[in-house]
């Protein structure tokens, strides 16, 4: 099968569609390398690049700079805005594209906070443009075949998905952007973290699989919060728990504390004669039906073409801003109390900027807190204290 035949709908004879960015380095360079490759199929024309720090350096030839985004959507009308700036300035910018008239590509996190989320919802509807959020692994074909798998009784019982994901950052990570490992800045809410921001995709990825996609699904989400980086004000190694009716049971374990080597962070769903773990950074399923594995690789869609379709001829979204709400709880239920800073059982390796704590263990900790379903002081980690954790529920 080729690339192209995963694509809902024939673009050509389409004209292309005129895309504003906003942040052009940083992670809009991915953006723009996408963007390149889709204006060469005629997709897409990049119009500008909206960024206070100045143009980025590799600006492609032809494509104006702004300082702002109001001046790029004064100057040049897009039709898409991609919205690849720090997380406490989404909200403001995706608002203001969709009053421009624009259809936004917003980077994950949604949003910096529940109450800028209903907000946000509120004017997609009211102007009733369209909004795709960047949890780009969602396109993973084989989030269909795991749903496939466990309906058809490959792994037994199904009773837990999990995730685990068990990274290595350093100082110059978290010096890179002055928001970075904050959860307020300048008297915004940032809500930077483990699992908002380097690993919030094992929490999008497992909430998909157990299909809960609104909030009056979430029954409540346990946390327990740490952090080795003790100058941060965010948690770094961080258990999340979310229960929700009709749905099986999430507990993810994720930590920017690990020992380097970093592996591709895992989702999985665990039945009683198997389990099934995707890998979701490589889209690459193992099944493992209680002895025997089998490695499956998948494609993906991309979620700018899925949003140029959705526009086009009303394509579904694969990762629409509407059904984030659940993973917007987790969001919240992080916020709501600080992280325990964690000095026993750490190690600071390197120096200077490649200076960075490793969790002794933490690879270990991690999967069973996980697997458990419990977290990390209720299976012994020594380091873990029960006051770190706490439960949230939503309001209703
Ligand atoms: N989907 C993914 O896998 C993925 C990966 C990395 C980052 N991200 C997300 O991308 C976003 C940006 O992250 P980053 O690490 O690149 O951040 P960053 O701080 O490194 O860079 C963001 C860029 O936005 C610019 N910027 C700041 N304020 C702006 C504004 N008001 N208007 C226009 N531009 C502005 C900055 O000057 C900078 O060039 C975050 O939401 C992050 O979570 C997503």
């Amino acid at each position: 099968m080729t690339n192209d035949d995963h694509h809902h709908n024939d673009r050509s004879g389409r004209r292309p569609v005129r895309v504003g960015l906003a942040g052009g380095s940083g992670f809009g360079r991915v953006h723009r390398a996408n963007l390149a490759r889709l204006a060469e199929q005629g997709s897409t024309r990049l119009v500008g690049v909206a960024d206070p720090a100045g143009p980025p350096d590799d600006l492609e030839a032809g494509v104006g700079h702004f300082g702002s985004l109001t001046d790029l959507l004064a100057a040049e009308q897009p039709e898409v805005v991609i919205i690849a700036t720090p997380i406490h300035t989404h909200a403001v910018l995706a608002e203001e594209a969709f009053r421009a008239g624009a259809h936004v590509y917003l980077e994950k996190p949604p949003v910096a906070s529940m109450a800028e989320y209903d907000r946000l919802v509120a004017v997609a509807a009211e102007t009733g443009l369209s909004c795709q959020i960047g949890f780009q692994a969602l396109g993973s074909h084989a989030l269909q075949r795991i749903a496939d798998l466990v309906a058809d009784g490959a792994i037994g019982e199904p009773r837990l998905i999990t995730g685990l994901g068990v990274w290595s950052r350093d100082l110059a990570y978290f010096n890179r952007s002055p928001w970075s490992g904050r959860r307020r800045l300048d008297g915004h809410q940032v809500s930077d973290g483990v699992a908002t921001n380097a690993l919030a995709h094992s929490i999008a990825q497992a909430l998909r699989i157990a299909d809960v996609r609104a909030l009056d699904q979430v029954k409540d989400v346990r946390t327990e919060l740490y952090k080795a980086n003790l100058d941060n004000e965010s948690d770094d190694t961080t258990w999340i728990r979310v229960d929700s009716d009709g749905a099986l049971p999430i507990s993810v374990a994720l930590t920017l504390c690990g020992p380097g080597n970093d592996q591709p962070p895992t989702v999985s769903v665990i039945g009683s004669e198997g389990r099934l773990d995707l890998q979701y950074t490589i889209d690459v399923l193992t099944v493992d039906r209680g002895g025997e594995t089998e490695r499956l690789e998948f494609d993906r869609d991309d979620l700018t073409e899925n949003l140029l379709d959705h526009c086009a001829d009303g394509a579904p979204l694969i990762s629409p801003l509407t059904g984030h709400a659940p993973y917007m709880a987790v969001l919240e239920a992080i916020q709501a109390g600080d992280p325990l800073p964690l000095t026993d059982d750490v190690d600071v390796q390197g120096t200077g900027a490649q200076s960075h704590p490793v969790i002794k263990d933490i690879e270990r900790w991690s999967r069973l807190a996980a697997e458990s379903g419990e977290g990390f002081s209720a299976v012994g980690a020594p380091w873990a204290d029960p006051v770190a954790r706490s439960t949230w529920f939503p309001h209703r």
